[in-house]
């Protein structure tokens, strides 16, 4: 540092000359949190240090804050790292896509909810670290149970985590928290996604004198702490609410005007002017204070992190790549589970199912999986199977899912619950498994199910039974009865060639067999239902009356 220069600005009422509406310039919002003339950081508690453990293992807790939604997705690739365990941390939920590493363990701490997906075929097991209160407890944990930590890092609605497998070198042996930029640690690498506009809107205007940076961070704000760093010599107001604190970093020249506690190397000068957040008002202490006639820029920050660092930088100089991120505070809400089945009655799937009425079995019921939504990502679900629980009966159940041309469109499949018709409970439990899949069928999480209850009731024919029979259900019957004539025809005329006995009490007991063969044989013809046993022995000695209902009873087993 060759000089300092602090000037405290000499206090005057001016006149409030409001007549200037445009008070500075027009504000824009800055992409990316970058331009020519200023870069805006966030700052996170964080540390690092060279460990590895005796069995050559690193370190790394990630504690993972979030401020859009309840739960978000994050890439998780671990694919370079060297030897690891990985301890996760957050208050609110995600869903990783692990790009894994056998090398690595990753553990996740009690309480947090995190689900693995995997690409197809890999290990998704995690292991639990205990329940912490705050951070230096897990570190503490962490020292106690690996030897040390490498790295603490809290990353802000971060899209992608990639370990780059280099190794940090002469580093301190203690992982003391501090402020820090979690980007500025080489062995990984956070991708964050887009911040919202909006947290720093800034303008620039061509003067012909000494650039003037105006830097206002309004009273509503939660900044606390700045750390600003300058690329030449420069004039600067900094502004911000009553309690923070500026830290001013490098060795150029400042003149500087600033209403606020301002900490040069060791130095901590107490504030000593009041400038209200107001850009007129702002502009006119500045103008007066440097007896100027313009200001070269003006930004506001509007970013809810109390640890920020900006540069300002010559605007001639190439920028300093920076990505900055949202700062809310994660909310504490905890998962649901993702996954919904609705149930409806129309294909239109508008009417729900209500499921305290019964479904007639021969309607089709229509069902809606959905899930909730992660962020940027659209999941696909994948049905996998169905099935029909009413203790003790389990039955497969077919489905049909309706044609989808969208990613990320609700689930929807088709049932037909016809072949509960014969059978004795009138309580349903639906079951799907279900996988939720990231890039068609790359990335997905183990199964699930998806559950939902419905009451059926056996359908009452009308006067014309058969009248939904399918042409392949009237070709069976056709030819079953044609081969069971046959068989009888045959076994009546080899019993009257052996007994001589005359054949018109058998021709009755054919033409009644065949009937019930018919009735049987029609899955909507019988007017009066009686439960059946689910599983009717074939050796039941079964008369007429007995075999209604069961298809399994055949006449030829009453003949046997
Ligand atoms: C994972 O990281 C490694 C190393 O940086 C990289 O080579 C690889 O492409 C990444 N994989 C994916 C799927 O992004
Ligand atoms: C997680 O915490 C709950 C209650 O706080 C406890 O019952 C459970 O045993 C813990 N699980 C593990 C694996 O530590
Ligand atoms: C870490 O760096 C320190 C210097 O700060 C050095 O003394 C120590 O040996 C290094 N440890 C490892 C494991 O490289
Ligand atoms: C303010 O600047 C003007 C020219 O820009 C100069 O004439 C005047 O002397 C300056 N006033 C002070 C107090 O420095
Ligand atoms: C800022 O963060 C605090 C918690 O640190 C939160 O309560 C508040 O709602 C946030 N404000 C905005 C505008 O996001
Ligand atoms: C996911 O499935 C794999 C393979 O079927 C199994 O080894 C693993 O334990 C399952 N993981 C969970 C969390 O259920």
């Amino acid at each position: 540092m060759r000089s300092i220069t602090f000037c405290i600005a000499v206090l005057l009422c001016l006149r409030a000359a409001a007549s200037d509406s445009s008070a500075i310039c027009e504000l824009q919002d800055v992409p990316g949190n970058s331009n020519d003339w200023i870069v805006l950081q966030e700052m996170s508690q964080g540390c690092w240090t060279n460990f590895t453990s005796l069995d050559g293992k690193e370190v790394h807790i990630f504690k993972l804050l979030s401020s859009r939604g309840r739960h978000s997705m994050i890439q998780f690739n671990v694919t370079a790292a060297n030897p690891s365990v990985v301890i996760f941390t957050s208050s609110s939920a995600y869903s990783v896509l692990l790009h894994d590493n056998p090398a690595v363990d990753i553990y996740v701490t009690n309480g947090t909810v995190m689900t693995f997906f995997q690409p197809t075929g890999g290990r998704q097991q995690k292991n639990v670290a205990p329940f912490a209160n705050s951070d230096s407890e897990l570190l503490k944990w962490a020292a106690e149970t690996f030897g040390g930590v490498t790295s603490f890092t809290t990353a802000q609605d971060p899209e992608t985590i990639t370990f780059t497998g280099m190794k940090g070198t002469q580093r301190p042996s203690m992982c003391d928290l501090r402020p820090e930029i979690p980007e500025n640690k080489q062995f990984i690498k956070l991708k964050p996604k887009d911040p919202p506009s909006a947290e720093l809107k800034s303008c620039y205007t061509k003067n012909s004198g000494e650039p003037i940076h105006v830097i206002n961070i309004p009273d509503d704000v939660k900044i606390r702490h700045v750390y600003v760093r300058f690329s030449s010599e420069s004039k600067v107001v900094l502004r911000g609410p009553a309690d923070t604190m500026w830290t001013i970093l490098g060795n150029h020249d400042i003149k500087l005007l600033t209403n606020n506690r301002v900490m040069l190397k060791d130095m901590l000068l107490p504030s000593k002017n009041t400038i209200s957040d107001d850009p007129r008002e702002i502009r006119q202490k500045v103008l007066f204070y440097y007896n100027s006639t313009s200001i070269t820029s003006y930004s506001e920050i509007r970013m809810n992190m109390s640890h920020i660092q900006l540069w300002i930088l010559d605007s001639t100089s190439s920028s300093v790549p920076a990505e900055v991120q949202p700062t809310t505070q994660a909310p504490s809400s905890s998962w649901v589970p993702p996954l919904n089945m609705q149930l409806f009655s129309s294909p239109d799937y508008r009417s729900p199912l209500d499921l305290s009425s019964k479904v007639q079995s021969d309607k089709r019921v229509y069902a809606e999986i959905t899930t909730e939504s992660f962020g940027d990502f659209s999941l696909n679900i994948k049905v996998t199977s169905c099935l029909v629980r009413s203790t003790p009966v389990v039955r497969n159940m077919p489905f049909k899912e309706e044609v989808c041309y969208t990613d990320g469109c609700p689930k929807r499949l088709r049932f037909s619950f016809e072949m509960l018709q014969d059978l004795p409970s009138s309580s349903w439990n639906l079951e799907c498994a279900v996988k939720l899949c990231y890039d068609s069928v790359k990335f997905c999480t183990n199964e699930t199910q998806v559950k939902s209850t419905l009451q059926v009731k056996p359908y009452i024919p009308n006067q014309n039974p058969c009248v939904q029979f399918g042409l392949s259900a009237v070709l069976g019957i056709a030819f079953g009865g044609f081969l069971i004539g046959v068989l009888l025809t045959g076994a009546l005329w080899f019993i009257k060639i052996r007994t001589g006995h005359p054949v018109a009490l058998g021709m009755r007991s054919t033409a009644a067999e065949l009937s019930v063969l018919s009735i049987s044989g029609c899955p909507c013809g019988v007017t009066k239902r009686q439960p059946v046993p689910t599983h009717p022995s074939p050796s039941e000695n079964s008369s007429a009356n007995a075999s209604i209902g069961s298809t399994q009873s055949t006449p030829t087993s009453s003949m046997a």
